[in-house]
C-alpha cells in the first residue's frame, strides 16, 4: 500500500536519524566532547525535508534507496551545522532550536563552533565514501555541488547577505529574493539535484522545482516566525522583527508574502509534469512546505 505523505516523511526522518547514529558513534574518536555535540546537534528533532527531498528525486531515477539516504545524511550534516552557526551569540543569539536549547547552551561556544565545523567537513567523507556511489565521478560531483552550495556561493554567501541586510532600511525585492535564494536555497536546490547526480540524469528540470520549494520554503520560515509561538515551532518567533531582517514578511506584508509562497507552490508542481505522476510525492513536499506548522 503506498504511504501517505506524512508516513513517507516520516519513514525517511527515521531511516535518516538511525544513519546519523551509525555515522556519528559516540566513542569512535578521542575528541568525545566534540561528539558528542554534534550527535546533540544532528540526532532527534528534526523533518529532514532535504534528505526527504534527496530520496525522493532519487527515486525518480531508480536509485537505491541507501545511496539516497547517505547522500541525504551529508546534506542533513551540513544543514545542522547551518543550525548550529546561525544559532550562536554572534549571529542569531537564540537559545533554543528544534524544542531544546541551542548547541551552545547545552554545552559552551567553543563546542558549539567545532561541532559545527566538524559536521560540515564530515558530509564531504560521507559523500566521498564509495558505499553512496560505486563511480567515483558521481562521487566527486556529490562533493563539488554540495561544497558550492554550502560555502560562499551558497548558503554562507546568503547568510552574509542577510546579516549585512539587516543594518539597511532600504532593502527591495530583488534583494530579499536573493538573500533567500542563497541562505536557503542554495541547499534545497542541492536536495533535488543530488537525485539526478545520482542517478545520472540531467538536474536542470529539479532546478527549477528546487528555487520554487526553497524560496516558498523561507517565506513560510519567515510568516511563521510572525505567527507561530515557541511551544509550536521548538525554536524562538519574533525573532526577524528584534533583529530587523529583511523578510518578505517585512516588505510585503503577510497576506501578500503567503500569496507569493502559494504561487511559488503552483509553479513548482508545474514544473513536475516532465516526472508525470512519478512526481506526485515531490508534488506533495511542496504543499508541504507551506502548510507546515513548525
Ligand atoms: C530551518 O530549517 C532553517 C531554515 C533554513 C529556515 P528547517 O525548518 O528545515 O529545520 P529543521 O531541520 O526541521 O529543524
Ligand atoms: C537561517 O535562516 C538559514 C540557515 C542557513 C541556517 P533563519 O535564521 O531564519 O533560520 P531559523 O529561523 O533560525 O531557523
Ligand atoms: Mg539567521
Ligand atoms: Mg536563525
Ligand atoms: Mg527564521
Amino acid at each position: 500500500m503506498a504511504l501517505s505523505f506524512q508516513e513517507a516523511l516520516s519513514r525517511c526522518a527515521a531511516e535518516t536519524d538511525a544513519l546519523l547514529d551509525r555515522l556519528l558513534p559516540l566513542d569512535a574518536f578521542p575528541a568525545r566532547r566534540v561528539t558528542q555535540a554534534m550527535r546533540y546537534a544532528a540526532l532527534g528533532q528534526g523533518k529532514r525535508l532535504r534528505p526527504f527531498l534527496v530520496v525522493e528525486s532519487s527515486a525518480l531515477f531508480g536509485v537505491p534507496r541507501k545511496r539516497a539516504l547517505r547522500a541525504g545524511a551529508a546534506l542533513e550534516c551540513v544543514h545542522c551545522y547551518s543550525l548550529v552557526h546561525d544559532d550562536l551569540p554572534a549571529m542569531d543569539d537564540d537559545d533554543l532550536r528544534r524544542g531544546k536549547p541551542t548547541a551552545h547552551r547545552a554545552f559552551d561556544e567553543a563546542t558549539a563552533i567545532l561541532a559545527g565545523d566538524a559536521l560540515l567537513t564530515y558530509a564531504f567523507d560521507i559523500l566521498a565514501d564509495e558505499a553512496t556511489h560505486p563511480d567515483p565521478h558521481v562521487r566527486l560531483k556529490l562533493v563539488s555541488g554540495l561544497s558550492k552550495a554550502a560555502g560562499v556561493a551558497g548558503m554562507v554567501g546568503g547568510q552574509m547577505l542577510d546579516i549585512e541586510a539587516e543594518a539597511r532600511i532600504d532593502s527591495v525585492l530583488s534583494d530579499i529574493s536573493l538573500i533567500q535564494s542563497l541562505k536557503t536555497g542554495a541547499l534545497f536546490r542541492y536536495a533535488c539535484e543530488a537525485g539526478a547526480i545520482l542517478g545520472q540524469a540531467d538536474p536542470a528540470p529539479l532546478r527549477h522545482y528546487a528555487d520554487k520549494i526553497g524560496l516558498a520554503f523561507q517565506i513560510a520560515d519567515d510568516i511563521l516566525d510572525v505567527e507561530s509561538t515557541p511551544e509550536a515551532l521548538g525554536k524562538a518567533t519574533q525573532k526577524d522583527r528584534i533583529m530587523g531582517k529583511a523578510t518578505f514578511v517585512d516588505l510585503l506584508g503577510l497576506a501578500e508574502a503567503k500569496r507569493r509562497a502559494a504561487a511559488l507552490v503552483d509553479e513548482a508542481i508545474a514544473t513536475l509534469t516532465i516526472y508525470s505522476e512519478r512526481g506526485a510525492v515531490l508534488a506533495e513536499a511542496a504543499k508541504f512546505i507551506v502548510q507546515r506548522r513548525n
